[in-house]
């Protein structure tokens, strides 16, 4: 028994923010920054931005109707709702189960996966595992962030990075082969390296409410966890990198991209790359890089593609699946 993805499907929110814009915007509040350096050290063009009103579950809820569409599969039908977000829509209830109610997916159960960049990666390798164990037959797996409500927009080391949006997958229980290996993995011992290390006490919000990350660090471990997780998969399916069609990595900066396709001896041209148009989007930046390279024609049915994703944590991890 395999679990196969047979609809994809994103969303981005209509405010798209190119590099000279958001510049200008910090400019008012006496932060530098300039298109020329977001873009060499980063490969970031644009990225999209939420509308105040908009949460994780508004954006979810497009991604998901579009993966349903294509799969062509009925809110009613799925048994199994697991969205990847950092950033929910309330301490609780889950992200998971308001999106439930807004979808319409009455028979379903729903739960949040917490693993901040490496989400969407979690909560595909957790669907997978309870459709192998006979415990869900349809599976809607979404990843949705409104990360940049968590950004400083007074650090410009981190607030050019991240964007908003939501991309999703519907999974179905298959004698055909679909998802054929899945790693995942954490060190809590780097949680001071990415963290938005908040809580919620006695009605206040205590300690630092924005995104903290030391960004070399972060660049560091990414590239050799990314690089060796990639090679994990591969080795679990019993295939080489050469029998990749696609890789999709994590969508954080084009050159932990360009560094872990090199350690994979790996052509860029069989790379999906969206963080240019989308920035980071944290645990939609799989998903949502995912849909855009299936529905502009680059992904095909029946070809082999190992998705993967790091981040706060540390978390990592990868699947390698026949679309
Ligand atoms: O999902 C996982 C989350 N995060 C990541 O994947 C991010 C991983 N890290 C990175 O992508 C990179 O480390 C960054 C893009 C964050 C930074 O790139 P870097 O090449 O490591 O730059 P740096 O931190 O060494 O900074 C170089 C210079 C510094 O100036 P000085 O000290 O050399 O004078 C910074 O102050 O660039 C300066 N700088 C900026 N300048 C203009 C930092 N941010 C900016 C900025 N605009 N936005």
């Amino acid at each position: 028994m395999y679990s196969k993805i047979i609809g994809t499907g994103s969303y981005l929110p209509n405010e798209a923010v190119t590099n000279d814009e958001l510049a200008a915007r910090l400019a008012k509040d006496g932060v530098e920054t300039s298109d020329e350096w977001i873009r060499s050290r980063t490969g970031i063009e644009q990225r999209y931005l939420a509308s105040p009103n908009q949460t994780s579950s508004d954006l979810a809820l497009f991604a998901a109707q579009n993966a349903l569409e294509m799969a062509e599969v009925l809110p009613s039908e799925i048994d199994l709702i697991i969205v990847a977000t950092t950033s929910p829509d309330m301490t609780f209830p889950s992200t998971a189960c308001l999106l439930q109610a807004k979808i319409g997916a009455d028979n379903a159960a729903a739960f949040d996966v917490q693993a901040v960049c490496s989400g969407f990666v979690y909560a595909l390798t957790t669907a997978d595992a309870m459709i192998r164990a006979g415990q869900a037959k349809k599976v809607l797996v979404v990843g949705s962030e409104v990360f940049s409500r968590m950004l400083d927009w007074k650090d410009r080391t981190s607030c050019v990075l991240f964007g908003d949006g939501a991309g999703a997958v519907v999974l179905e229980a298959s004698e055909e082969a679909g998802i054929l290996a899945s790693r995942i993995h954490s060190n809590g011992r780097l949680s001071s390296i990415l963290n938005v290390s908040s809580s919620i006490q006695g009605g206040k919000v205590v300690g630092n409410p924005f995104m903290y990350m030391d960004g070399q660090a972060v660049f560091k471990n990414a590239v050799s966890a990314l690089g060796d997780v990639a090679q994990e998969v591969l080795d679990a399916a019993n295939m080489s990198a050469e029998q990749l069609d696609w890789l999709i990595p994590h969508q954080a900066n084009l050159r932990i991209i360009a560094a872990t396709a090199k350690r994979l001896d790996f052509p860029m041209e069989k790379v999906v790359v969206t963080v240019n148009q989308h920035g980071n989007t944290s645990a939609a930046s799989v998903p949502l890089a995912f849909d855009t390279a299936v529905r502009d024609g680059r992904i095909s049915k029946g070809q082999t593609v190992l998705v993967q994703g790091v981040g706060g944590g540390f978390t990592w991890g990868a699947n390698l699946f026949r679309f």
